[in-house]
């Protein structure tokens, strides 16, 4: 197939060496200008790609966007007149609301979520160490991606374990809910994931989960604060040493994903009128911190 990874940081370079180690044709669009750019994923062999053109782009069957989510609509506005009406677009990143965007834009583009545990880290601008074996879902989001279930073949084949998921966005809930708990707290207190299973932490964790459960549940997702509870507890231990996406922006200044985890829930919970006074003071502080720089 011809792919293009649209946003290759730690995850799109992941995904990108694999894709072409598995026999595609793999293209890259990114921040940085050079039309090739070279990335070593451990201790392969550097591949170069191609990266900005338009000609790839405009030949690609399948666009996978790593972009961060506050980037995703801008991005492929700007990419819109460049981008075949029957190119599948898998949106991969934290945090949700993209995909309604998405599909607004590029209404007949079969459109896919997907979601991941692997782990990466871009060590250097060319090197990506994958830190972390994980699992990566994937579900069609409009009626045309939900006929791309042969995608999840396409991408196990490439790095495993892959799954193709028809309720794709209870896993994305899922994983906001675990991103809600630990990305705001561990970004405002400078901690890393771990030291979020200290006892001062419990009872903020408590609410954070309580108030998403019922947002959840609202939406018609099963499940409750015990399960979720579970779940963050356990990304909590398996990350412990880890620094949140978030707290890791809020270190360098740059925009984070809150419009996107707590943002999305606060949004929906007004739907739903669904009061989240924890959630929303938690948004306010990531906000405040935001509005700080200059
Ligand atoms: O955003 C992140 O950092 C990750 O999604 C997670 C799971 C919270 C682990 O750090």
């Amino acid at each position: 197939m011809n792919i293009a990874v649209l946003g290759p940081g730690a995850i799109g370079s992941l995904w990108a060496s694999r894709l072409h180690s598995a026999g595609h044709t793999v293209s890259l669009w990114s921040r940085q200008t050079p039309p090739t750019l070279s990335i070593q994923l451990d201790q392969r062999q550097p591949t170069h790609f191609i990266n900005n053109s338009i000609e790839a782009l405009a030949q690609a069957d399948l666009i996978l966007v790593t972009l961060k989510a506050p980037n995703v609509e801008m991005s492929l506005a700007k990419l819109k007149s460049q981008i075949h009406n029957d190119t599948m677009i898998v949106l991969m990143h934290n945090g949700m609301g993209t995909a309604e965007k998405v599909n607004l834009l590029l209404p007949n583009n079969p459109l896919i979520l997907a979601t991941t545990t692997h782990g990466a880290l871009r060590e250097t601008t060319n090197q990506v160490r994958h830190t972390g074996l994980g699992k990566t879902e994937l579900g069609g989001y409009n009626k045309a991606g939900k006929r791309c279930e042969f995608l999840a073949e396409v991408f196990q084949h490439a790095l495993p374990q892959v799954v193709w998921n028809p309720t794709i966005l209870d896993a994305l809930w899922n994983k906001l809910a675990i991103n809600c708990a630990i990305n705001p707290l561990t970004a405002i207190h400078k901690i890393t994931n771990g030291e979020l299973a200290q006892e001062r932490y419990a009872e903020p964790l408590h609410s954070i989960i309580n108030e998403v459960a019922l947002v959840m549940q609202a939406e018609g997702i099963k499940t409750d604060s015990e399960v979720l509870s579970q779940s963050v507890a356990q990304v909590i231990q398996a990350t412990a040493k880890n620094l949140s996406s978030m707290q890791q922006d809020i270190v360098h200044q740059r925009q984070s994903e809150i419009d996107f985890i707590t943002g999305y829930l606060i949004e929906k919970a007004q739907h739903h009128n669904i009061a989240t006074p924890v959630n929303r003071s938690l948004y306010d502080a990531v906000k405040n911190i935001e509005q700080g720089w200059n």
